[in-house]
């Protein structure tokens, strides 16, 4: 009687660290033949550091903390790969040319918003960025997606993860961070933790109604109670982004 007790609490607790095992940061694989805008960043070893959005057929906007480490002679964006490992699939494309925010200075200071320019045009679908306020308002199901860390210690994925988060209230994550400004930046996640992006997610898209909303900069530590996770304000840059996707040469 007293075993089967134990082996129900046991059985139910196993469940449970089954179900809480961490994929993005509690999200799960994806196929990039359904988010074909979805492409991430190498360094000269070839590693994937950041993530990006294909938002033209030779642009990608990511952070500014991504864009500044980059070297452009050996950086590669990678389109149509999910699985990092299989280097037959999708390309590998160098960058021409790269623009980050004059005003960008650190993530948690905003304008962590950067564009690629790559040397020619990706096979993927571009996505179109957020204009006006309304896919901002506070519960608006959203998507990040990324081949960053799975935990806050964990490793990197090697498979492209997506995550639905809700957007959460300036009000409320003003509460999360004395330097979140409503202005430049917007929260996602849920007040008990759990989802989130994660380091090595950087850059990677923050999606609503079939736009860009947000570009993932950063947070405290990754899926913690209370501390969603903070993303570049697509709205805010659309002007200066237009300019820098369709006009610049
Ligand atoms: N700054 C991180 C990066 O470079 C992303 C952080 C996102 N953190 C979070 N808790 N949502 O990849």
């Amino acid at each position: 009687m007293r075993l089967g007790v134990l082996v129900l609490v046991l059985m139910a607790l196993g469940g449970g660290v089954a179900a809480a095992e961490p994929r993005v940061v509690g999200g799960s694989r994806v196929s990039v033949e359904d988010y074909p805008w979805v492409v991430y960043l190498t360094d000269s070893k070839g590693n994937q550091f950041c993530g990006g959005t294909l938002v033209a057929p030779t642009k990608v906007v990511t952070a500014a903390h991504c864009a500044g480490g980059l070297a452009p002679k050996t950086a590669r964006v990678v389109v149509g790969r999910e699985d990092k490992r299989d280097t037959r699939r999708g390309v590998a494309l160098p960058v021409a040319d790269v623009w980050t925010h004059p005003e960008y200075v650190t993530a948690d200071r905003g304008h962590d918003v950067a564009v690629l320019t790559l040397t020619r045009a990706a096979p993927g679908t571009p996505l179109e960025l957020a204009g006006g306020d309304a896919l901002y308002a506070a519960g608006t199901r959203a998507t990040a997606f990324g081949w960053g860390r799975t935990s806050e210690q964990g490793a990197m994925s090697q498979f492209l993860m997506a995550v639905g988060l809700p957007v959460v209230s300036d009000e409320s994550c003003e509460q999360s961070y004395a330097l979140y400004k409503p202005e430049l930046m917007v929260c996602a996640g849920v007040p008990e933790g759990g989802l989130d992006t994660c380091q090595g997610d950087s850059g990677g898209p923050l999606v609503a109604g079939g736009k860009l909303i947000g570009v993932t900069s950063w947070g405290e530590g990754c899926a913690r109670e209370g501390k969603p996770g903070v993303y570049s304000r697509i709205s805010a840059y659309r002007a200066e982004l237009d300019r820098q996707i369709h006009d610049a040469v």
